[in-house]
């Protein structure tokens, strides 16, 4: 095999909500369960260990406050997505979840992202879109609409990539595909329908492929700045693929949000400046 290339990290911003009001109380998709018992503190502890990785790591973070009331807040992902310092504001699929997109907005406003769009069409931010160099992967099948993807390209004027989903413990395009750098990605085959499978193949001839146990332990819900990749420590196989590729992982427990159907990608939306 040939020598993996040498890594390096970009400076990112990431944009957090602290786990103030995180609780499991309703069910809208199948890793949730309000029946089952969820440790507060260990969320949190769970979720400062990740901010403070990033810290560590010199990239900027800011924190938009939790609205009680809406507990999948913590979810920070799902609220915008940002390219080029363009905000295309989130629509949550679920009433559950639909004021938060108001909050993300003021957020935005208040901090001088004047370039800002509040969409028609369903979107759940980065749980969907996944901006990869100079195109979008794009998401559909559970969430966001697929109408939703003509919105996203004209809007940030970049070419947009459909993926469709298939299988419902997958169900937002971050929890079985990251990027790891401009032009390397990794993901779960089987959670894509046999066309996007073939599409991604075709742009991606060395992806990284996942295992159908690294995508149950949410190991593709991961962050990548280009060297240090954050992902879940159960996602073993992805761990060491990773490792041979020349990546620095960090491997994290993430057992109280994983509760909610969400990791490490989940509670970290990116804002990517032009
Ligand atoms: N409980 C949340 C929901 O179902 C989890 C969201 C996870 N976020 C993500 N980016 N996949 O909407």
């Amino acid at each position: 095999m040939a020598e993996s290339p040498r890594r390096t990290a970009a400076k990112r911003h990431y944009l957090m909500c602290r786990p103030t009001h995180f609780e499991v109380s309703y069910a809208i998709n199948p890793w949730m369960n309000p029946d089952k018992p969820m440790d507060a503190d260990l969320a949190l502890a769970q979720w400062e260990r990740i901010r403070d990785l990033y810290l560590g790591f010199g990239h900027e973070v800011s924190f938009i406050e939790p609205v009680e009331g809406l507990p999948d807040m913590v979810f920070s992902a799902n609220g915008a997505t940002v390219v080029d310092g363009k905000v295309l504001i989130a629509k949550f699929r679920h009433r559950e979840r639909a004021a938060e997109a108001d909050a993300y907005r003021a957020w935005f406003e208040e901090h001088g992202y004047s370039d800002l769009k509040v969409p028609e069409y369903v979107n759940e931010g980065e749980g969907d879109f996944a901006p990869a160099g100079r195109r979008i992967l794009a998401g559909a099948g559970f969430r966001s609409d697929p109408g939703a993807h003509e919105e996203l390209g004209d809007f940030f004027g970049l070419p947009v990539v459909g993926l469709e989903l298939i299988d419902p413990r997958f169900y937002h395009l971050d929890t079985a595909l990251f990027v790891l750098d401009e032009d390397l990605v990794a993901y779960y085959p089987a959670a894509f329908s046999e066309e996007s499978r073939d599409v991604l193949r075709e742009l991606y001839p060395d992806a990284v492929i996942a295992t159908r146990q690294d995508a149950d332990a949410f190991g593709l819900n991961a962050v990548s700045d280009g060297l240090n990749v954050v992902l879940t420590e159960t996602a073993t196989h992805l761990i060491g693929e990773l490792r041979e590729r020349g990546f620095e992982v960090h491997g994290v427990d993430m057992s109280e949000l994983l509760k909610a159907g969400g990791a490490v990608k989940c509670i970290t939306q990116e804002i990517r400046r032009p």
